[in-house]
């Protein structure tokens, strides 16, 4: 029964063998970010995240994911996300969203960010800024807070606040990670009454909110991957892939663990201490 379902705690060392994919997952985006221009096909950002991922001795987990053919999705404008990368053109002013995942020695990682090509739109950067708040309030809810529901408590909040009415897609959520990409529990980005499990060191899941400047219902293409909004209203998606740790929460697929926008946020960051 959904929300009874075993949930797999990790101990140190997994979490640390999670972090290795965390990483490389990380410097995959992070080679799209720095490449991604007008003018590239979605299939050109793909092969960047492939080769990364390759040069790191990791395996892609989303290519032949229930026949996924994409080492990353790329959705652009109306597209929510799992957008099959291909032939589309990138052009000036696109609303791009990229999710990537790796394995590494059988552990998981998971992430995504959004961005927006020059000549941005200034409401379209705000999506995509107000998609990454929500992302990292969401994360700071389970650093401070006692249950999994408080990470869609954050993301509302930070809708609400930013009094632009954003759409917060409900179709598809957050989930644990580890030995899969997909575990229990779900991790939804919307308030709810059910207050979800508690929060226990061990814990890892990705957390992903969808944000969009309209409607927050969706379509999936006739190629049964790609979702888009009913409206036509522009999209953005982002996440990373978190441990729940005793004194806090370490982000495995940042860099920098997370301390930099935690720390902006009063929280300070718990990695596994990995003793050379
Ligand atoms: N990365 C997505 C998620 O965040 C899953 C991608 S589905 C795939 O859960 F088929 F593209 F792998
Ligand atoms: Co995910």
């Amino acid at each position: 029964m959904l929300g009874r379902e075993r949930i797999e705690y990790k101990d140190d060392a997994q979490i640390t063998a999670m972090r290795a994919a965390g990483l490389v997952v990380a410097d995959a985006l992070a080679a799209v970010r720095t490449a991604m221009a007008p003018g590239m096909t979605t299939a050109d950002l793909d092969a960047i995240a492939a080769s990364v991922i390759s040069g790191a001795g990791a395996a892609p987990s989303f290519l032949g994911y229930y026949g996924y053919p994409g080492t990353i999705c790329v959705s652009v404008n109306d597209e929510v996300v799992h957008g099959i990368p291909g032939e589309r053109v990138l052009a000036p002013g696109d609303v791009v969203s990229v999710d990537c995942g790796a394995i590494v020695a059988g552990w998981h990682g998971d992430a995504a960010f959004s961005a927006v090509l020059p000549d941005a739109d200034p409401d379209d950067l705000a999506l995509v800024e107000a998609t990454e708040q929500a992302l990292w309030a969401g994360i700071a809810a389970l650093a401070k807070g006692d249950r999994l529901a408080g990470v869609g408590d954050a993301v509302e909040d930070v809708v609400a606040a930013s009094g632009r009415g954003y759409g917060i897609v409900q179709e598809y959520v957050g989930h644990g990670i580890g030995r899969a990409m997909h575990q229990p529990p779900d991790v939804l980005n919307y308030r709810t009454r059910e207050r979800g499990p508690r929060l226990r060191p061990g814990l890892c899941v990705a957390v992903e909110p969808m944000l969009t400047r309209g409607s927050r219902h969706t379509n999936i293409l006739a190629d049964d991957w790609t979702v888009v909004t009913v409206d036509g209203s522009r999209a953005a998606h982002a996440e990373h892939t978190v441990a729940i740790r005793e004194s806090g929460v370490w982000v495995l697929t940042a860099h920098d663990g997370g301390a930099e926008r935690l720390g902006a946020l009063g929280l300070q960051v718990a990695p596994v201490d990995v003793v050379g």
